[in-house]
């Protein structure tokens, strides 16, 4: 499916967005937060580091990964290969930063996978690792025949336009959460802090918004002697 309109706009958004979206979570967890440590006494440090690589990893490069094919003026096998390692460096980031999640509760004594955003959460890591390996498999190494590819493609940009939403879903989620907790021990509701956090899960929602609109829409030519199967 493709919006009449072309795309390359869109990926700029995308880009600043991003941009803002990687200061506003950093300030948040090094300015108001503390900082990170992945061993320490101060458990919540193990803890920071994990909307840092959830939102940088999995909903900022995993975005620029979707929209690599229509935000780069390369050949299409070049931006084959830019999109599945940009999805990969945002499936490693995740998985450190939900082993981050698990590495605190457990050092905490807090019990794991009790809340809807960890459901989620875990659901989205499964599927997105799974969309990874197809995709490879399918569209990278070995390859499928040209039919399996050509059937395949449309499945591929559902599958990870859904996995993407329900990521970026998550990732509210995990702000609403965060939130809630800290408010729940004294955090003012309309201090600083509690702004940046929400203003950060708007920018989240926006930031995806600006994808999926990007994916959907026409993508630069493509050069004549560009068109080998896939
Ligand atoms: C796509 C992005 C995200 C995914 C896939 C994800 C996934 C997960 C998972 C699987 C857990 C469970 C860990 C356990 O049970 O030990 C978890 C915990 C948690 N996450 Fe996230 N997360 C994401 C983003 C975020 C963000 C941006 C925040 C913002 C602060 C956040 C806040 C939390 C909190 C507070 C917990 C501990 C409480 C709980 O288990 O629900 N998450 N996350």
């Amino acid at each position: 499916m493709a919006l009449g309109v072309p795309a390359f706009p869109f990926t700029f958004v995308v880009h600043f967005l991003g941009i803002v979206g990687i200061v506003l979570v950093l300030v948040w967890n090094i300015h108001f937060r503390g900082g990170f440590a992945w061993e320490s006494s101060n458990k919540s440090l193990i803890f920071n580091i994990h909307p840092v690589l959830m939102l940088i990893g999995m909903i900022i490069i995993g975005g620029e990964a979707i929209i690599s094919y229509k935000s780069l003026p390369l050949t299409k096998q070049v931006k084959k290969l830019i999109h599945l390692l940009l999805h990969a460096v945002a499936l490693v980031l995740g998985i450190i930063g939900i082993y981050a999640a698990f590495k605190y509760h457990n050092e905490s004594g807090i019990a794991n996978l009790y809340s809807f955003h960890s459901w989620l959460g875990i659901g989205v890591i499964v599927l997105y690792g799974i969309q990874w390996i197809y995709g490879f498999v399918i569209f990278f190494y070995p390859g499928g025949t040209p039919d399996i590819r050509r059937e395949s493609l449309p499945w591929h940009v559902l599958f990870g336009l859904l996995v993407y939403v329900l990521a970026v879903g998550a990732a509210v989620l995990g702000f609403l959460e965060k939130l809630t907790f800290l408010e729940s021990s004294g955090l003012a509701k309309y201090g600083s802090e509690a702004f940046l956090v929400n203003f950060t899960a708007v920018l989240t929602i926006l930031f995806g918004a600006f994808v999926v609109l990007s994916a959907i829409s026409e993508g630069p030519a493509v050069p004549a002697d560009d068109y080998a199967p896939l």
